[in-house]
């Protein structure tokens, strides 16, 4: 076990891990030495000098990264004042928007890259350059397999979408709008025109949806320079903050302060205890459970039981709230809402500063209310997400109590079942459904290995013939993920899911079943006997990949209770360093 890092000694220029490289004696030093020439430095540019990697996720796809390419050169700005050496390195973008058949079949490939990128490459540092929903964890996990000293640098929000006197966030706003189209209660023209006015810049999703919960629950863990998770993308502060990333960088790798230093168990309690006041994205369960596992801390759907029931919703931001993550920086940031919960988080963490979370946040200040409430007024009395088992969901099933119809959170319907999402979308608008308000809808086949790669289809469609009765919520149950930026009483990632043979395979149209939020449970209601007899008769679907990075990811990918890493890297533990020749 090595020393804390304030015990640390300072490293010195022969513990540089690019020196590796860099001082290798004979051929393998000067080869190093001639290629580094050929780009245009001297020899001794990169020698004695921390080499900080500078992993972008930027692409011409993440067009929320869009301006990631002039951060590079922020970040490089920070690195060469203080001494450093930037070395860029290009890694997949995963983009949100574009990435098919989702993006999340790509998280654990770009958490490999980064690792393989990080292993094979001279750097003792490295800026992880992200923001988009996978990018977060993607970048985190390779970096914390590498437990190299770094920095996660956050792309930072888009400014707020503006229409005929609206305020709108990314995706919550559409999700309505697209069901008031549906309806007919918009025309094409004002759909198309609602749409582009909710992207007006670069940035992240500007609601509290995947990206900015995982940037805010970084941040809190201490990984991001305190604050950074909220200043807009095209603010002058997020220049700044990029510069002063990449100087601390530099510092930090003479500390040999390392990631496993900064994201303990305990800080991974602190952002689960944070990510209930926040009301974050419920994909942030399944991340937060991947990155600890790399570090070795088993981070359990029972921890976010426990501080749903202690701590309450405070951030007044989409799709809980009304506001957007501008007004959320404006307001006081993640610092200030941790100031807020500070009785429930563990102050003594460290963070890329190296200083502790306490005394980083000592002195935050909330400057708006109503964005970011007070324990006695807060916008949803629990934490905002609840963890059910039972009958129809033995490891866990996850549901956004604080997003969903208040009315519907005690609720017992028939199911009506769809195969798959095929089968969703070529039925759901049927005028024949068979379907009632009570109707329960159930997506099978959604799931990590059923999709694959549980893509966000939980926010099933509310049947056209309802929607145009003014029904907007109904209770929905899958194995899939919802976007962040969804909302609606939808349970997600039923585990184990439908492709392995878990009881949401067995369920047929007319079954009853109960969702107790109160009481966590989400059963089907169905004896034992027939159940039994349903799972004798079922067969287990064909495969969808017989080669390549699909089939690697159907052999290897866990439950969502279990993060969906790959059972092969899902470990802690360090591999040696390659040998330079
Ligand atoms: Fe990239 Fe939403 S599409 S953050």
């Amino acid at each position: 076990m090595s020393a804390p890092p304030s015990a640390r000694p300072r490293k010195k220029v022969a513990d540089l891990r690019s020196q590796l490289w860099f001082s290798a004696p004979g051929a393998a030093g000067a080869h190093k030495h001639r290629r580094i020439k050929q780009a245009g430095f001297t020899a001794g540019d990169f020698v004695g000098k921390p080499v900080i990697g500078i992993v972008s996720t930027w692409s011409d796809f993440a067009t929320c990264h869009a301006h990631l390419p002039q951060r590079i050169e922020d970040v490089k700005r920070g690195i060469w004042h203080a001494g450093g050496v930037p070395a860029v390195i290009p890694v997949q973008s995963v983009s949100e928007s574009f990435s098919r058949p989702t993006s999340m079949i790509y998280r654990n490939f770009l958490a490999m890259e980064v690792e393989e990128a990080i292993r094979q490459h001279p750097v003792d540092g490295v800026i992880l350059l992200g923001g988009c929903d996978k990018t977060t964890p993607g970048l985190v996990m390779g970096a914390a397999s590498m437990d190299v000293p770094a920095i996660f640098v956050p792309a930072g929000a888009m400014s707020k979408g503006r229409w005929r006197g609206l305020t709108l966030g990314t995706g919550s706003s559409t999700w309505q709008a697209e069901a008031d189209h549906r309806a007919g209660l918009i025309s094409d023209a004002e759909w198309s025109e609602l749409s582009e006015a909710s992207t007006r810049t670069t940035g992240t999703c500007n609601t509290m949806g995947t990206a900015s919960t995982m940037t805010s629950l970084v941040d809190a863990m201490g990984l991001s320079l305190p604050g950074a998770s909220s200043i807009p993308a095209v603010d002058a502060e997020h220049v700044r903050m990029c510069s002063n990333a990449g100087r601390r960088i530099v510092e930090m790798v003479w500390e040999d302060l390392r990631v496993s230093d900064v994201l303990t168990a305990p800080a991974f309690r602190n952002a689960v205890v944070a990510d209930m006041a926040l009301s974050g994205s419920t994909n942030s369960l399944i991340h937060l459970v991947a990155m600890a596992g790399r570090l070795g801390h088993g981070v359990t759907l029972d921890w976010f039981s426990e501080a749903s029931e202690s701590v309450p919703v405070i951030c007044n931001v989409m799709p809980a709230g009304r506001y957007l993550m501008e007004d959320f920086h404006f307001a006081g940031g993640i610092r200030a809402l941790l100031g807020v919960i500070s009785a429930h988080l563990d102050l003594s963490t460290t963070t890329v500063t190296g200083r502790t979370l306490g005394a980083e946040i000592a002195g935050a200040r909330v400057f708006d209310d109503d964005v970011i409430r007070s324990l006695d007024n807060p916008v949803y009395p629990t934490g905002a997400l609840v963890v059910l088992k039972g009958s129809l969901a033995p490891r866990g099933a996850i549901l956004k109590r604080s997003a969903a119809g208040q009315n519907l959170l005690q609720h017992t319907g028939p199911a009506l079942v769809f195969r798959n999402f095929a089968d969703l979308k070529a039925r759901i608008d049927d005028p024949d459904l068979d379907v009632t308000p009570d109707s329960v809808l159930v997506l099978q086949d959604s799931g990590p290995v059923g999709a694959p790669g549980m893509p966000e289809w939980g926010m099933l469609p509310i049947p056209k013939k309802l929607l145009a009765a003014g029904i907007r919520d109904m209770v929905r149950i899958s194995d899939a993920r919802m976007s962040g930026t969804s909302y609606g009483t939808c349970i997600l990632h039923v585990c184990p899911e439908s492709r392995v043979g878990g009881p949401l395979a067995l369920v047929r149209d007319g079954d009853p079943i109960r969702l107790d939020t109160a009481g966590r449970r989400l059963d089907l209601l169905v004896d034992e006997a027939e159940l039994a007899r349903r799972r004798e008769n079922w067969i287990a679907p064909e495969p969808h990949y017989g080669r390549g990075y699909g089939a690697l990811f159907s052999d290897h990918v866990m439950q969502a209770d279990e993060g969906c890493d790959f059972d092969f890297l899902a470990r802690p533990g360090r591999i040696a360093e390659p040998e330079i020749h």
